[in-house]
């Protein structure tokens, strides 16, 4: 009983979140890797973000999945195993199953916990489907389960995750995603476009506050996980447009001078400093295909729904041409 009892939080704690959270907080602007929002109680907000007024992205995709569903089975064929980089969310990942009726289904996250309780929903909600969870960093190699080795691939990488790297990073994600699943393989992707300032800062600083909680939590979990007494009272939620850099960035901003600890190490902030803690890049309909090509892939099918607001985008990866 002591012995639990006892265990320090700080030993539960993921030691590369204790890292990048210590090497963020002393660069000159600080920073922490969007990634770690994501424990069970920012997933949680997360699901609730994607259901706000302002927060188009999620709503554009699922319309635009269902609408396509015919023209997607006649390019994608049969017997495909679907590959998805993300534990998967309960609406867009039904649709795309029920629509291609896959060989096998499989999800890759870096939240064991998230991917677990999905992977279970989804395996009752489609009985015969192999469901073959992989807990893994999909930014490191990925082995894929040696069940769907000799099948088709179809990658599927919605809700334009891609555009929370930068976009070399983006590149070398798409290039290693060919890599995984090999040439001949088709990548279903989802890119949020370059639309008006004020719906896409709406889109991360609505009016009821749940992007502030999502935001915020970053700071409620480094003092849950790093042993930390963060002042979360001194900080406010700010989502602003970098036009040069065609993105939204959310920061955390210090309202006050503060000082706190982390794990024992001594930190501060002064009024108006910033820690960045989310880049939300936005492209053009040539910057999508562009940066698709730029990481091996052919873009050969675009569907962009009504407004244009949000692209689903079909591409392939071909045998690289020969420069002429
Ligand atoms: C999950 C990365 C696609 O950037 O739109 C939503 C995350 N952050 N609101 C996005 C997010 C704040 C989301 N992605």
């Amino acid at each position: 009983m002591l012995l639990t009892d006892e265990a320090p939080m700080a030993t539960r704690a993921d030691p590369a979140f204790r890292a990048d959270v210590l090497a963020g907080l002393r660069l000159p602007q600080k920073a922490i890797p969007a990634r770690w929002f994501y424990d069970r109680r920012g997933s949680e907000l997360f699901e609730e973000i994607t259901a706000l007024p302002e927060y188009y992205p999620t709503r554009a995709e699922t319309a635009i999945l269902h609408t396509i569903c015919p023209e997607l089975v006649g390019a994608v064929g049969e017997g495909v195993a679907v590959v998805e980089f993300g534990s998967g969310s309960s609406v867009k990942t039904p649709i795309v199953l029920n629509c291609i009726e896959p060989a096998a289904y499989v999800p890759i996250d870096i939240s064991g916990d998230f991917l677990r309780s999905s992977s279970a929903t989804l395996a009752k909600q489609f009985p015969g489907l192999p469901v073959l969870p992989v807990e893994a960093d999909f930014m490191k190699p990925v082995p894929l389960p040696a069940e769907v080795a000799d099948m088709p691939k179809l990658g599927f990488f919605p809700g334009s995750t891609i555009g929370n790297m930068e976009p070399q990073a983006a590149t070398t994600l798409l290039a290693a995603m060919r890599d995984w699943l090999g040439e001949g393989a088709l990548l279903l992707i989802g890119i949020d476009r370059i639309k008006d300032t004020a719906v896409l800062t709406a889109a991360y600083d609505d009016a009821a506050g749940v992007t502030a909680a999502f935001n915020l939590n970053l700071l409620e979990r480094i003092n849950r996980e790093l042993n930390g007494n963060v002042p979360i009272d001194a900080f406010v939620h700010e989502a602003r447009w970098n036009d040069d850099a065609a993105r939204i960035e959310m920061h955390l901003k210090a309202v006050r001078d503060i000082r706190f600890t982390i794990d024992g190490h001594d930190l501060s902030m002064t009024a108006g400093e910033t820690i960045h803690t989310e880049n939300s890049h936005k492209y053009s309909d040539r910057d999508a295909r562009l940066l698709l090509r730029a990481g091996g892939w052919t873009p050969r099918q675009q569907w962009c729904g009504t407004d244009g607001a949000f692209c689903v985008i079909l591409a392939e990866a071909r045998p690289l041409p020969i420069a002429p």
